[in-house]
């Protein structure tokens, strides 16, 4: 039970690797707000959980609404009393070459991956520094925001901005006991990869020293370690979780 008595927001949480990272929260004792703008997906992760007998909550958010995001701490805090751990792992993608990107592809991937991000850890960072016990937020980045990836010029951004929110973070916050971390997982098996071509994907898989793609669990377990006081000493870090992966 390592996370036990915690209370734990985690965004995109509907499906993938946030559904995922929730449960194992859960499991290990946090009580787990599942925060997604997917009604539908979003209260089938609270319910899957509840049935396990662990405590959890949907809360319904597009994170790229500073108003929204701000909603959801409220509701956190006002049904569990307390916020310590922030998860900003909502997040999407729309793919295509530099020259065939439209604006909207670029603002929309930006709004949700990067000011989203901001927007989720504002206000829960001024409740764990209204609470003055400390606190973890980690955030999504990817192998992509390490090396970029052809077609994803505005993911690739946001991911590697994703790192600069992290190292920035971890030296504002860590004096108040707030940890700020990354994880940059690889290509791992998700509703989000369904989209990428069998043959991108195949070769994913084989440029993998492990020779597979993710599973959900391989970066909910990394979550879960960066969120433990088994961590309590790593701060603006980007754990890499990719098999061995280099794009
Ligand atoms: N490397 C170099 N050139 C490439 C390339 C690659 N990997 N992929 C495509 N190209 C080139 C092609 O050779 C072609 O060149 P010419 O026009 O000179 O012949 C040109 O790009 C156009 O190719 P397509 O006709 O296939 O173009 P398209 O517009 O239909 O698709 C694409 C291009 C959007 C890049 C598509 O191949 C694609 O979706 N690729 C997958 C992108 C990807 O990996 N996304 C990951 C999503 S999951 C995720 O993001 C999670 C995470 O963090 C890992
Ligand atoms: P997914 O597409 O399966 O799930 C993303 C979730 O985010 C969905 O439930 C969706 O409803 C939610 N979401 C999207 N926009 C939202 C918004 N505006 N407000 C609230 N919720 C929103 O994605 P997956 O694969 O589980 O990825 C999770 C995170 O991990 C993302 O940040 C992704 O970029 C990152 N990642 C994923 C990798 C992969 O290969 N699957 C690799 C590296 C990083």
């Amino acid at each position: 039970m390592r996370l036990k008595g915690k209370v734990a927001i985690v965004t995109g949480a509907a499906q993938g690797i946030g559904a995922k990272t929730a449960k194992v929260f859960a499991e290990e004792g946090a009580k787990v707000v599942v925060a997604d703008y997917d009604a539908e997906g979003g209260k089938e992760t609270a319910e899957a959980i509840k049935d396990t007998g662990a405590e959890a909550m949907f809360v319904q958010v597009d994170v790229s609404s500073l108003d929204a995001a701000r909603d959801m701490v409220d509701e956190t805090v006002k049904e569990y009393g307390r916020l310590d751990i922030l998860v900003n792992n909502a997040g999407v993608t729309a793919d295509t070459l530099l020259t065939k990107m439209t604006e909207e592809q670029w603002d929309k991937v930006i709004d949700v991956n990067l000011k989203g991000v901001f927007n989720c850890a504002k206000p829960a960072t001024e409740q764990m520094l209204d609470q003055d016990s400390g606190g973890v937020i980690l955030n999504a980045s990817s192998v992509v925001g390490l090396y970029g990836n052809v077609g994803q010029t505005n993911y690739a951004a946001t991911k590697f901005g994703v790192i600069g929110l992290t190292k920035t973070w971890s030296k504002e916050l860590g004096p108040k006991g707030i940890r700020v971390n990354a994880v940059a997982p690889g290509f791992v098996e998700t509703p989000m990869t369904d989209a990428v071509p069998d043959k991108v994907l195949d070769k994913m898989a084989n440029q993998t020293p492990l020779k597979r793609l993710g599973d959900p669990e391989d970066i909910a377990k990394a979550y879960l370690y960066l969120a433990s006081d088994e961590a309590k000493y790593v701060n603006g870090e980007v754990l890499s979780v990719d098999g061995g992966l280099v794009l």
